[in-house]
């Protein structure tokens, strides 16, 4: 059997008048007019504890979408025998027979289930039509193609055999489950988190954050549709202490497939180390987390694409990617072209509805990142060393909405230099041409994160010259293109230092991860 190469998933552009954007508006309406009960889905089964929480649309959070069951420790012991259950023999199911579960989950996402994934995304995580088309359509598709193709190019590579021997190496699933662990900034890594373990033979605890817990219900929806076997993923709701502590201390924990904070990461690690006596195997810990992600323009920079990349990077999902542009380093020859071009493009920013599809930001997530931002920016305001060149105006009474907000930094130890803030503000130092070194430094010395970076400039001397400088700084680097939107089979993701593990998503080194490799000799 061989898997053929995939190509992307077209982005489809929902221009007005088009059947497309008819059929999506329809979805939305429809959605956002039901309210609907989310259940836990363990082993297959819908089970409801009637501890409830709600599904809100950031940017009318009056309106409620759902209300979902949240799992105690009672439910999370169910959902992990219904995984190690479901284990005997989803384990030992044939590779393809695996596989063409997900790339029928990718068809019918390209197809029947796209405008509900991207409904879902646009009213329950506020994302733009564009961003839930590249998020909730395209990178999920890309994400259920692409990994079974890379999951045959580990199968395929086997050692050599001298005569009179048969050397092979099984990519056994690792023995146990895997806890998935999902953000809510992209339904995509709510998919890919625990679909690629699934995919190399394991199942899966999952349990998505409460703010998408919406999309992440239709993506599990989706699955079964494609056929997965009940227990494969169950999918499991609730609080970090009452899930994640329960599930990490089980002695079949086998793996941990995280995205989301540095600190819950960190913690999460810590509990593992703790609970190392008690597990059969050492489990595999995967997780991307923070970032302090820039843009460090030389002087030689093509000053419209950087001002391009600047506002797309920086203020798309309300600066809510991992990868967002969140400070920029900027030569002080360039810096008047800069701040003229940049501040007119910000002027036409139109925050509001997302299904009013001319605004090209919605809300934040929540009351608790609102509040978090607003502090960042009423730092700003109040210190000496910021200087606010845009927005910074803010309103939480309809929907989260926050302006596009540009923050000049007159010292380089200004916190908005050094802190993730993971919204639509974006913090700029200009240094003198002629501290290019220095300045360099600075970018990869002045933040614990290396998740994305970007460089522009048009000598190919400055190009080489930074990009060496800059090595360590991030794990996706990007010349003269934005830090955001790494497409699957062609930037694979993930960044070192505090921003993780970098095991790759999107790539054989991740899915590599969820298997245990088991060597054998036979003599002839
Ligand atoms: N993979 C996402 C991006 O590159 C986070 O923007």
């Amino acid at each position: 059997f061989r898997i053929p190469k995939p190509i992307n998933e077209p982005v489809k552009q929902y221009a007005p008048g088009s059947p497309e954007r008819a059929s999506l508006k329809k979805k939305l309406a429809e959605m956002r007019s039901q309210e609907i009960e989310i259940p836990l889905i363990i082993g297959g089964k819908e089970v409801r504890t009637g501890r409830l929480g709600t599904c809100v649309m950031p940017h009318r959070h009056g309106h409620v979408l759902a209300k979902y069951h949240k799992a105690g420790p009672h439910e999370v012991a169910m959902a992990i025998e219904a995984a190690l259950a479901a284990h005997k023999t989803w384990s030992r199911m044939a590779w393809h027979d695996r596989a063409a579960i997900f790339l029928k989950a990718a068809e019918l996402l390209a197809g029947p289930w796209r405008d509900t994934l991207n409904a879902a995304t646009m009213l329950g995580q506020s994302k733009t039509v564009f961003q839930a088309e590249i998020d909730s359509a395209c990178e999920i598709i890309d994400f259920w193609r692409y990994n079974p193709y890379f999951m045959q190019q580990i199968y395929d590579d086997q050692p050599f055999s001298p005569l009179g021997q048969w050397n092979r190496v099984e990519y056994r699933p690792l023995e146990g489950f895997v806890f998935a662990v999902t953000p809510f900034n992209f339904t995509s890594i709510g998919a890919n988190l625990p679909t690629s373990p699934a995919l190399m033979g394991n199942t899966v605890v999952w349990k998505p954050a409460s703010t998408a817990v919406y999309s992440a219900y239709f993506t599990m929806k989706l699955l079964e549709a494609a056929g997965l076997p009940p227990g494969v993923i169950n999918f499991v709701v609730g609080s970090g202490g009452e899930v994640g502590n329960p599930v990490l201390a089980s002695e079949h924990l086998a793996g941990l497939h995280f995205t989301g904070s540095t600190a819950t990461f960190q913690a999460m690690w810590r509990t593992i180390a703790e609970n190392l006596p008690r597990y059969r195997s050492y489990p595999r810990v995967v997780g991307e987390t923070g970032g302090k992600d820039f843009v460090f323009a030389h002087a030689s920079a093509d000053v419209p694409a950087l001002v391009t990349a600047l506002v797309r990077g920086a203020f798309e999902y309300q600066g809510q990617k991992c990868s967002a542009a969140s400070r920029a380093y900027i030569p002080a020859s360039l810096w008047p072209q800069v701040k003229e071009q940049l501040l007119a493009q910000i002027a036409e920013i139109k925050v509001g509805d997302v299904e009013d599809f001319r605004n090209f930001m919605g809300a934040v997530i929540d009351r608790a990142a609102f509040d978090s931002i607003v502090s960042y920016i009423e730092y700003a305001k109040s210190s000496p060393d910021a200087e606010i060149l845009a927005g910074g105006t803010y309103d939480a009474s309809t929907g989260y909405f926050i302006q596009p907000t540009v923050v000049l930094a007159k010292d380089h130890n200004l916190k908005l230099m050094k802190e993730e803030i993971f919204g639509p503000v974006l913090t700029l130092f200009v240094y003198p041409d002629e501290k290019l070194d220095e300045a360099l430094t600075l970018c990869d010395q002045g933040s614990p994160y290396a998740l994305t970076g970007s460089v522009f400039a048009q000598d190919r001397q400055a190009i080489a010259y930074i990009t060496e400088r800059l090595r360590d700084a991030a794990g996706n680097f990007y010349i003269n293109d934005k830090p955001t939107g790494a497409v699957v089979g062609q930037q694979p993701f993930g960044g070192a230092r505090a921003s993780g593990t970098n095991d790759k998503a999107g790539s054989m080194w991740n899915l590599i991860r969820w298997t245990s490799p088991r060597a054998i000799k036979e003599t002839f």
